[in-house]
C-alpha cells in the first residue's frame, strides 16, 4: 500500500465535504486503488467551529509554509475561494512542487492561462473537475473520452442554488429569500451568494468550460450575464400556464470561428430534458461533431458532491506519481 499524504486548503463546506468523503471511503479507496490517503495539513483559521467531522486539532495549521515546506505532502487542495490569496497560494504550492487540485471556478476563470502555465513550469498536474457542474465528472469527460471531437455547442444549467430557488419557487410557490436561505444552510450557495444569483457563478464556469471544448479564452467580463433576482413570481406562473418553467441557462456555440455565449434566465418548454433538471442538481448538453449530442446530469452543488470530484482529481493525482496508471 502505498500512502499518499494531502493538505487541504480552506476547511468551509466543501472542505468539510472532501474530508468526509474520505473519512467514509478511504478503505474503499485503498482497496480500489492500492493507495493510504490521507490528510496531512488543513490550513484554516476558525478550528473551534462546531462541524460534522472533527479532525486532529494538531493536523490544523495557519501557516502556508507549514504545507508548501513539508516534502511529505504531494496534493494540495485549495477551497478557499475568491481570487486571492487562493490564486496565490496555488501557484506557490506549485512552485513548491505539489500538484494542485481546486473547486475554485472564479480563481480559475479569471486566472486560466497563468494557472495552467505555473502547472507546467514547475512539472505538477492540476485538476478543477469540481469547478464546473459539482460532482458531474464532465471536465474529465471533456478532456478525456470526448478528446476526438470538435465541439459545436455548450448548454446547462450549471448553478445548485439558483436552480434550487427557481425549482422551489416553481414547484412550491415559496418566496425568494426564503428558499435562498435554505440554500445557503445546504451549504449550496456561494460564501457571498451575489454570485450565485447575479448569474456570476455560473459565467465563471461557462469561461471555463468555453476554454476547454473551443480552446478560446472568453473573459467572465464579456459573457453577457443576467441572474435570477429580477425573475418575479408573476413571471414564474405565466412560464407555468404556457408549459414552460423559469431556468438559469448557459450556452455557448461558435459562429464563424467566433464564441457567442450568454448567460440568463430563459422560459424552457416542459418537453425539453432541461426542463427536468430540478433543485441543486445541473445538466449540461455537448454536442461534438463525432460523439452528437451528449447529456450529463448531477448534483452541481453540495458538500459531498463536490467532495466527491475533488477526492477524484486527487485520486487520480495520487495514482500518476505513484506509478499506479
Ligand atoms: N454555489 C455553487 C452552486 C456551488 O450553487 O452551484 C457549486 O459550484
Amino acid at each position: 500500500m502505498k500512502t499518499v499524504k494531502i493538505a487541504i486548503m480552506g476547511f468551509g463546506n466543501i472542505g468539510v465535504g472532501t474530508y468526509q468523503g474520505l473519512e467514509t471511503n478511504h478503505d474503499a479507496i485503498a482497496e480500489k486503488t492500492g493507495i493510504d490517503l490521507r490528510v496531512k495539513r488543513i490550513l484554516e483559521i476558525d478550528v473551534d467551529r462546531p462541524r460534522p467531522v472533527n479532525p486532529d486539532k494538531s493536523v490544523y495549521t495557519q501557516n502556508v509554509a507549514d504545507i508548501f515546506g513539508d516534502p511529505e505532502i504531494a496534493v494540495v487542495v485549495e477551497l478557499l475561494g475568491g481570487l486571492e490569496p487562493a490564486t496565490t497560494f496555488m501557484i506557490d504550492a506549485m512552485k513548491a512542487g505539489k500538484h494542485v487540485v481546486t473547486a475554485n471556478k472564479a480563481a480559475i476563470a479569471a486566472n486560466y492561462e497563468k494557472l495552467m502555465d505555473a502547472a507546467k513550469e514547475n512539472h505538477v498536474l492540476f485538476r478543477f473537475e469540481a469547478s464546473v457542474g459539482g460532482g458531474i465528472p464532465v471536465l474529465t469527460a471533456i478532456q478525456n473520452a470526448l478528446l476526438a471531437n470538435r465541439f459545436e455547442e455548450v448548454l446547462g444549467i450549471l448553478n445548485g442554488t439558483t436552480n434550487f430557488i427557481l425549482t422551489q419557487m416553481t414547484e412550491g410557490g415559496r418566496p425568494y429569500a426564503e428558499v435562498l436561505k435554505e440554500a445557503q444552510e445546504k451549504g449550496f450557495a456561494e460564501a457571498d451568494p451575489t454570485a450565485d444569483v447575479e448569474g456570476y457563478d455560473v459565467a465563471n464556469k461557462l469561461s471555463i468550460l468555453i476554454s476547454l471544448c473551443f480552446g478560446k479564452r472568453v473573459k467572465v467580463e464579456d459573457i453577457p450575464t443576467v441572474g435570477i433576482t429580477g425573475v418575479t413570481a408573476a413571471e414564474i406562473e405565466d412560464a407555468k400556464k404556457n408549459g414552460e418553467v423559469i431556468k438559469l441557462i448557459a450556452s455557448a456555440h461558435l459562429k464563424d470561428g467566433a464564441v457567442e455565449c450568454s448567460v440568463g434566465p430563459q422560459r424552457v418548454p416542459l418537453s425539453h430534458p432541461l426542463a427536468g433538471v430540478s433543485n441543486e442538481f445541473n445538466a449540461l448538453y455537448l454536442k461534438g461533431n463525432i460523439v452528437g449530442e451528449t447529456m450529463f446530469y448531477g448534483k452541481g452543488a453540495g458538500p459531498l458532491p463536490t467532495g466527491s470530484a475533488i477526492l477524484g482529481d486527487v485520486i487520480d493525482i495520487a495514482r500518476h506519481i505513484e506509478g499506479l496508471r
